[in-house]
């Protein structure tokens, strides 16, 4: 086992921020977990579990042990009438798991194409986009618990899945697995997910951008591949390549409202984006609000908003000056303080602030 001291962590999050991780081990199995867990000098010291980067602030380099995790491979496990089963190692990259399932013909995830980070990441905040959020197509997930080293087994409903949530992001109550208060945050490493992609495979169109491309295109029943290609194209449209521009994504959940609130908020902005949910609550666009406060192209340092998508906050200054993670969090700040004044409404930031 390969303890790494001082490793650069600009290539490893997504904002390009440049921190270090004092020490750093890779994870490529199960064994390597369990070699870290077993070395007394490791056994306790605090642990940051860390995938693709692409949904963190680094605020300064990182203390605890770093996991990087690197569990690769990618194969169908089942297969019975309904639906394909695929697994997929926490260390693969997300985008690629979905161009694989496509091209295997295991329709399902096209929605979620071109969505950065890697497999183990995702049902941490249960990644979704156009209408398919990853809970809609879970089978299953594998994970060590980093204080015991036991090896478990987690379900949809076990994992506590809700809009960009789940029992990854909430902090655990001793002994009390199962019961409400479980939480697994800074507890557990995935290792491996699984998915179910149902052979009834259905389009799940309706989203307006995705409407936008079939009218144009006059296509009214594309097929898993076309609309894979209509979302990596939409996506290319208003949301910045981490590769070239670096961003965490959505920096801040849509928020929701109370009917009452939202009727209160558009008799004050007719324009207001915003959808009802199935439980009489609303969801607003909390990219139109940071817009409506004007924030769309402004900068604090270099951190700026995105001019095609106020709700990515991204690193203007490239490798050469990059932004830094005090400087993201102020620009966050101001927004919410504007959007509070202007809304009474609390903007809650996506990303792990580390
Ligand atoms: N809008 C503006 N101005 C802006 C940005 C948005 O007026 O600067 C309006 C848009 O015109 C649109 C509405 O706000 O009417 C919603 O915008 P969009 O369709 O881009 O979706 P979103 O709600 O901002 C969410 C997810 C995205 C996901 C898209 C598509 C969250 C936090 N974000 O964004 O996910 O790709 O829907 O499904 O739920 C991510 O989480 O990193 C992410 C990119």
């Amino acid at each position: 086992m390969l303890v790494e001291k001082n490793v650069p962590l600009q290539s490893s999050n997504s904002f390009g921020i440049v921190a270090k991780a004092l020490s750093l081990i890779r994870i490529g199995s199960e064994a390597d977990i369990a070699a870290v867990l077993q070395d007394p000098a490791l056994h306790a010291v605090p642990k940051f579990v860390l995938g693709g980067g692409s949904n963190i602030v680094l605020t300064g380099d990182v203390k605890p042990l770093v996991l990087k995790v690197e569990i690769m491979g990618t194969r169908l496990v089942s297969e019975t009438t309904k639906a394909w089963v695929v697994e997929a190692g926490a260390g693969e990259n997300w985008h690629e798991l979905v161009t694989w399932t496509l091209q295997n013909g295991y329709p399902g995830l096209e929605n979620l194409a071109l969505i950065p980070g890697t497999v183990g990441a995702s049902p941490v905040q249960n990644i979704g986009a156009y209408g398919v959020e990853l809970q809609d197509r879970f089978d299953s997930l594998d994970a060590v618990d980093l204080t015991t080293g036991r090896n478990f087994t987690l379900n949809a409903a076990q994992c506590a899945f809700g809009y960009r949530d789940s029992v990854f992001k909430h902090a655990s109550t001793p002994a009390s697995f199962g019961s409400p208060g479980f939480g697994l945050a800074d507890k557990a490493l995935i290792t491996r997910v699984r998915f179910s992609l149902p052979k009834l495979w259905k389009p799940v169109l309706g989203y307006a951008d995705i409407e936008k491309k079939r009218v144009a295109s006059s296509i009214h029943e594309p097929d898993a591949l076309q609309i894979y290609e209509w979302i990596c194209e939409i996506r290319r449209a208003k949301l910045p390549d981490p590769k070239l521009i670096g961003n965490a994504g959505s920096f801040f959940k849509n928020p929701t409202v109370s009917l009452e609130q939202c009727a209160d908020i558009i008799q004050r902005e007719p324009k207001i984006v915003h959808y009802r949910l199935a439980d009489g609550s609303v969801k607003l666009a909390a990219g139109w609000l940071i817009d409506a406060c004007g924030w769309r192209g402004k900068s604090i340092g270099n951190a700026g908003v995105y001019d095609k998508q106020a709700l990515v906050l991204v690193n203007r200054g490239g490798t050469s000056s990059p932004v830094t993670g005090g400087e993201v969090m102020t620009l966050a700040k101001a927004i919410q303080t504007s959007v509070y004044e202007l809304f009474g409404i609390l903007l809650q930031p996506e990303p792990v602030v580390v």
